[in-house]
């Protein structure tokens, strides 16, 4: 099922019991993030996303906690399961020939998919039933302050779109936004993504950057902004794909840029590329403060908005939260991709624990020596990937979703000399432990088992496993036991 906006993913998750309208009075400044933290980190009955009806000063709702469960996330990408993502996209990348006709026209039914993915354009649209042009102010937006420590407020669910002033080509990234004041806003795009380059591209130019930022719309259009896509694949084109039909977007008013018609608010300006202000501290994902660094500044020139919006927003911290099963999902998208490339990859895992780039834990079919170092190597050359901190690379037939049993092997099957690789690479904006800001070392770990291709100084034991006949005895006796 697919949502044309955030209402009907809003109707959606309140009747399949979901979400939760919460009616009692709340500050926007930090009780409704330690309210959402609990509820995240609470019981799985009981994380649910919340509707705030009733934000002191503001008529605007806050929408949270919309994405923060496997079933929400799936909800919101219109599959049952998160692993079904990863088969969609598979179905896509398989280009062998079908032998059958029904099979063929199947195959050109999922290219149809693509073909109609593009976006639409719209001459009028909800996110324009109001236009500020005269005097546009961010005051009337609900934005929250999370941390008690955070260099203010800062709006977290933002799909930030830029433009390359070469080709024109779009960007939309999800980057946190520091409300300075109601004209001003901080950049928060690093160095390593999208519209960062488009900055720097500008910088050298000398010439302003049309922005805008568009809150709220179609969740699969929210999850494309936090999507890793290579440079030069549209996420909107990515969103229509994901959701079954093209996005209709609608031009701003005052940049030369394309929004989706059905979000909330959006906030058009410009920045100026050489200007620098400090963003932050800001309560990060990473369980700690990120520190104040200087970032590009956006001035408003316009809010355009349907005449109710809701604002929808999230909060980070120490994991697990929302932004998790945001990962969760490109995960699972981006594993049939990795495997198109690396096709000995099995399955991966990037746990909460790990942040994303902390940890990520992969399987191979392993069949020949210094394989899971290739593996490594390759993870660490691919897209954002080249983030990762420390990378461990098990057997095939162990499921890296089972944290347990991962530890078991990672301790189990690793000599520190032979098995470890430390490499030196970019680092994300984000990690406090770095060598430097964006520049430090990096772990890869091989648990796979060894044999006398690895030349290893002693046979490689046995595992133990219970013989079948003994196993099918006791299963089929297990009542008698009266256990
Ligand atoms: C809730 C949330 C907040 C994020 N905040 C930031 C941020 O402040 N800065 C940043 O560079 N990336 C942030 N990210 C990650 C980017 O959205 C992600 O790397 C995305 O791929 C960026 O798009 P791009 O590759 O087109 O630049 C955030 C992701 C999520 C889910």
């Amino acid at each position: 099922m697919a949502f044309d906006d955030i209402r009907e993913f809003v109707a959606h998750l309140e009747k399949t019991g979901h979400l939760k309208r919460v009616r009692a009075r709340v500050s926007r400044d930090l009780e409704i993030a330690e309210i959402t933290d609990r509820v995240s980190k609470g019981p799985a009955e009981r994380n649910q996303a919340l509707l705030f009806e009733s934000v002191e000063g503001f008529d605007t709702p806050v929408l949270i906690n919309a994405f923060g469960s496997p079933e929400r996330m799936a909800a919101a990408l219109g599959v049952e399961h998160l692993n079904d993502l990863s088969a969609r996209v598979a179905k896509l990348l398989d280009m062998r020939m079908p032998g059958s006709l029904v099979d063929k026209l199947k195959k050109l039914g999922d290219l149809f998919d693509v073909a109609k993915a593009g976006p639409k354009h719209v001459r009028s649209a909800p996110c324009q039933e109001v236009v500020e042009t005269g005097h546009p102010s961010l005051a009337s937006l609900p934005v929250l302050q999370c941390w008690p420590k955070d260099a203010g407020r800062f709006i977290t669910l933002p799909m930030v779109f830029t433009k390359d002033p070469v080709t024109g080509a779009r960007n939309v990234g999800m980057y946190r936004l520091q409300v300075y004041d109601e004209r001003t806003l901080g950049m928060h795009w690093q160095i390593h993504k999208g519209s960062a380059e488009h900055q720097r591209l500008a910088e050298e130019r000398r010439a302003p950057m049309d922005v805008a930022i568009a809150l709220g719309g179609d969740p699969a259009c929210i999850y494309s902004a936090s999507a890793p896509l290579p440079p030069g694949i549209d996420e909107m084109v990515f969103a229509g794909w994901l959701r079954g039909s093209g996005v209709p977007m609608v031009r701003c008013k005052t940049v030369d840029l394309d929004v989706p018609a059905e979000t909330e608010i959006v906030l058009e300006g410009t920045v100026d590329p050489a200007e620098r202000r400090l963003e932050g501290p800001f309560g990060d994902h990473t369980g700690y403060y990120s520190l104040a660094r200087d970032y590009p500044v956006f001035h408003l020139k316009a809010v355009t908005r349907r005449r109710q919006p809701i604002y929808p927003t999230t909060i980070v911290g120490r994991p697990p939260q929302e932004d998790y099963w945001l990962g969760k999902a490109t995960e699972r998208i981006f594993l049939p991709i990795i495997r198109l490339m690396l096709p000995e990859v099995v399955d991966m895992n990037m746990p909460a624990e790990g942040v994303f780039h902390n940890l990520v834990i992969v399987s191979i079919k392993k069949r020949y020596p210094g394989q899971a170092r290739k593996v490594m190597y390759a993870l660490w050359g691919l897209g954002l990937m080249m983030l990762a901190k420390n990378i461990l690379v098990v057997s095939e037939h162990v499921d890296v979703q089972n944290l347990s049993e991962v530890a078991w092997r990672a301790t189990g099957n690793v000599d520190a000399r032979r098995d470890i690789v430390i490499v030196d690479g970019p680092m994300d904006d984000l990690d406090h432990a770095a060598l430097r800001h964006r520049f430090g070392g990096k772990m890869g770990i091989d648990a796979t088992e060894k044999n006398a291709d690895d030349a290893i100084g002693q046979p490689w034991p046995e595992e133990i496993a219970m013989s079948e006949e003994i196993r099918a005895l006791v299963a089929r006796r297990w009542t008698e036991y009266g256990l």
